[in-house]
């Protein structure tokens, strides 16, 4: 091997290595799509400033084992990928049926194969070959391994596809392939564990709340809230699925207390005001969990520092917990509950607004979070309606 193929070859692989580096530590946040981490690949390894890369590239990524048919054209020039077509569909019939690539790898130059170019040509189906633009004189097929079965086609290299070239191809699309299922066991691991929380929430809510909707909408409207408080994108998902969370601990305080009508006796009061420590004790110390945790700790802590259990306040409370105390106040007042009607939007945003004989807005609630809250409140009142179910179970009462 040359010298200057040595150093290409290092580069290459360090430029694998980079990807292969930022993917793994971005798994968890899903910040890519299988195709855009493979043209991603393609760009940086085969694209690269100085690297030997084909001038085009037919990208198939969703295809079954035997029946590779659908894919798109992307043209190469030094540090891009250029989208050069719409999806092509390929009948698995045709004569132009994409074969399963039996040995991973095919290199294929026109003058090691036919007699002439024009037959050589007539072996490409006619959209790629518009697609790629130019002649085909060569081209190197390599399989896609992994969950997801594909192929990427690279056409016209500079002089001829050699072996080098079939070897980098084919140690991209493993490396590749291999985070794309990692990627899509990670995806599937986080489904699973925000179905068992969800499941968790459903199963501890609040007998008062019963019919799910409730834990669904603090959600959403704590999602609205953390979003248009410019929070980071890890923030907003994390709190949109641990808001119905917050009153997990409420599993530990008998219905009859939960439901009772009148008045508590204080030690009534002290059992149902421990439920945010409930809570905290129930979600254990995952790292997992954390946001969950600060929420079922402090959405009953109060800006003034007179809120339960422990008086926390300003700063001092946890900024998850400070978002969802405000979610669940104003799902609270729309509500119907035992001692009160629910409330009307308008009627809820004067609460907000002035405060009534149990809600004081400027000591209770953080002022920067009530600030953004005004801001939003019609997304407030289009989650409520949205996620509230025409009949709300009144009539079974
Ligand atoms: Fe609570
Ligand atoms: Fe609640």
């Amino acid at each position: 091997m040359s010298l200057e193929l040595c150093r290409m070859s290092l580069q290459q692989t360090r430029d694998l290595l980079e990807l292969t580096d930022t993917t793994l530590r971005s798994l968890c946040c899903r910040r890519f799509t299988n195709e855009e981490l493979y043209v991603e690949a393609i760009r940086r390894v085969l694209g690269g400033k100085g690297r030997r890369g084909p001038h085009s590239i037919f990208l198939v990524i969703d295809g079954e084992p035997g029946s590779l048919s659908r894919g798109r054209v992307f043209h190469l020039r030094p540090g891009e990928m250029v989208e050069a077509s719409e999806y092509v569909v390929i009948d698995p019939g045709s004569v132009y049926a994409i074969p399963f690539i039996k040995d991973a790898v095919l290199v294929s130059n026109w003058d090691e194969k036919t007699e002439s170019m024009d037959k050589y040509q007539a072996s490409f189906h006619p959209q790629i070959k518009e697609f790629v633009g130019v002649p085909i004189t060569n081209f190197i097929a390599c399989r896609i391994s992994g969950e997801y079965r594909g192929a990427i086609f690279a056409f016209n290299y500079a002089r001829e596809a050699t072996e080098y070239d079939a070897g980098v191809l084919v140690i991209l699309a493993v490396v590749i392939g291999s985070l794309v299922t990692l990627s899509n066991e990670v995806r599937e691991t986080e489904r699973a564990f925000v179905y068992t929380i969800e499941a968790l929430a459903r199963a501890c809510e609040a007998a008062e709340e019963s019919t799910g909707e409730h834990i669904v909408r603090v959600n959403r409207y704590a999602g609205a809230l953390a979003a248009n408080m410019g929070l980071s994108t890890d923030f907003v998902e994390t709190i949109s699925y641990s808001a119905q969370m917050h009153d997990v601990g409420k599993i530990k305080v008998p219905n009859e207390i939960l439901l009772k009508p009148g008045q508590l006796t204080p030690e009534e009061e002290r059992l149902i005001k421990l439920h945010p420590v409930f809570g905290e004790r129930i979600l254990g110390d995952s790292p997992r969990l954390r946001i969950a945790r600060e929420i079922a700790i402090a959405h009953h802590e109060n800006w003034d520092g007179s809120g339960y259990p422990y008086g926390l306040n300003g700063d001092r409370i946890p900024l998850a917990g400070r978002i969802v105390k405000v979610a669940d106040v104003y799902d609270a007042l729309r509500s119907r509950r035992s001692y009160k009607a629910p409330m009307g939007h308008r009627e809820a945003l004067e609460v907000f607004r002035s405060g009534d004989a149990r809600i004081d807005p400027k000591r209770h609630f953080d002022p920067e979070i009530l600030k953004t809250f005004f801001e939003i409140e019609h997304m407030y009142e289009a989650i409520y309606e949205s996620v509230t179910g025409a009949t709300t179970h009144d009539w079974l009462f």
